[in-house]
């Protein structure tokens, strides 16, 4: 047989090269070439904006013009459905592409061995964006897996309540359903009312609606269907002190804008990758507090021994390792631009286009102009205008795609323009717009 190189080895000497390379940018996996073209391009953008507070950098149009480039997108369409998934930089694909190609050869060598080894260099990464132990992160392939494994792996008994919002995303009020039906459990659901006034009020209806059977608490950081931020900490804060447990989505929130866990105080923690870190597509990470490991079941049954081990969370059988390995273009390229500065230019870019329509007496905003409230996606209504209807006009003659929102508590659009949207764009999307407000769609 012939001699293979260790594997510490291995990973000592890709250490190594991380470390060197990744100093102040992030940690990856990638092949020379692809990276020093990044870092040249980044490292100039960023240079060029050193002196700017992230604030006067969201205005900066010569600096997100780099950014702009860092995407192939197309611009025959304006994608202002960003919040669904995003496309990933071109650094993210091309990284894919080739980890595909080296896993496809001498497949149960390379991908288990080589491969999946490095996998652990992203986790460090990943705890290090979320300010966590790497032992607390698990790589999962969306926020709906990490989300079903903290929702079906807690123990409840029949009676018990869970407590979420009617808001919540329809996947995770399903999988409570089924444990309702299952085991008798129940579920209770609270409004949040639709840009409140005050944040805290939304904590208030968390913790009025909280009885002596409330067990979890599931909420998201970001509500989905019009951008609205919860009251996290709040909430975790006030749940622990009466032993109560709180998930949190986050699908819509990491990399979004610029916190940590310690910020959130809470346990658990799910999301997706491939929106907001732009992460190749099946990718997601979960976390769970160390101490906490040990009592949350893995969806797919797990040894004894490796109960305290946040890896019994990726025991899944066979997958590919190549977008797991991506994620670290990705988080090179998230570091490399700067969170806060992410942030304040998404928010920069929804406060581009709402500012523009506010003035339009029919308009009618479900998301908070507040900047503790919403970032980048917010819900927008014409009032009087058929949102299907101003869907498919909006995308068949004008190109631009976005996405309907059909809630019993509200209708509108959800707009979520990404880094890579340019004014234009967004200054044709308001043209037509209101155009629609005034004059209402062509017949
Ligand atoms: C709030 C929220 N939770 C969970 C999910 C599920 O994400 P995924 O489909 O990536 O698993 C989404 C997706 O849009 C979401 O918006």
């Amino acid at each position: 047989m012939p001699q293979l190189p260790s594997l510490t080895e291995t990973e000592l000497t890709r250490r190594k090269f991380l470390s060197n390379l990744g100093k102040g940018i992030g940690l990856a996996a990638l092949s020379v070439a692809s990276v020093s073209s990044l870092l040249e391009q980044l490292n100039a953008a960023t240079k060029s904006v050193e002196h700017l507070s992230p604030e006067e950098t969201a205005m900066d149009e010569d600096f997100w013009f780099e950014i702009q480039q860092a995407f192939s997108v197309t611009r025959g369409i304006t994608n202002l459905n960003n919040g669904g998934v995003s496309p990933s930089p071109k650094i993210v694909t091309e990284a894919l592409i080739r980890y595909i190609w080296e896993q496809e050869d001498c497949t149960a060598y390379t991908m288990w061995q080589i491969m999946e080894p490095q996998c652990e260099t992203i986790r460090t990464g990943l705890a290090d964006v979320f300010g966590v132990d790497r032992e607390e992160i698990a790589i999962t392939r969306n926020a709906s897996e990490s989300l079903e494994i903290l929702l079906m792996g807690m123990d409840l008994k029949s009676g018990d309540e869970i407590l979420t919002t009617t808001q919540d995303y329809p996947r995770m009020l399903t999988t409570l359903r089924q444990r309702e039906l299952r085991e008798n459990i129940s579920l209770k659901l609270i409004k949040v009312p639709i840009a409140p006034k005050n944040i805290d009020d939304i904590a208030q209806k968390f913790i009025d609606g909280i009885t002596s059977r409330t067990k979890v608490i599931l909420m998201s950081h970001v509500i989905n269907i019009t951008g609205q931020i919860l009251p996290v900490k709040k909430v975790c804060d006030y749940a622990k002190s009466k032993g109560i447990e709180v998930i949190v989505d986050g699908a819509h929130s990491f990399a979004h804008f610029d916190f940590k866990q310690k910020d959130l105080n809470c346990d658990y923690y799910g999301t997706s990758l491939h929106k907001w870190m732009y992460a190749p597509k099946g990718t997601g990470l979960l976390y769970v507090k160390k101490e906490k490991i040990e009592k949350i079941w893995s969806l797919m049954a797990t040894e004894k021994t490796q109960a305290k081990d946040i890896r019994k969370y990726e025991e899944i059988g066979t997958h590919s390792a190549a977008p797991k390995l991506a994620i670290g273009e990705a988080i090179l390229f998230h570091n490399g631009i700067g969170a806060k500065r992410k942030e304040e230019r998404l928010r920069y870019l929804s406060r581009y286009w709402m500012n523009k329509l506010k003035g339009l007496p029919n308009v009618r905003f479900h998301t908070s102009f507040d900047a503790n409230q919403s970032c980048g996606v917010a819900n927008v209504e014409i009032v009087g205008v058929d949102i299907a209807a101003l869907y498919g006009y909006l995308m068949g003659t004008h190109k631009i795609y976005t996405t309907t929102i059909n809630h019993d508590e509200f209708k509108g659009m959800r707009i979520t323009p990404n880094v890579y949207t340019t004014l234009k764009e967004l200054d044709r999307f308001c043209d037509v717009m209101e155009n629609v407000a005034k004059k209402g769609l062509p017949k």
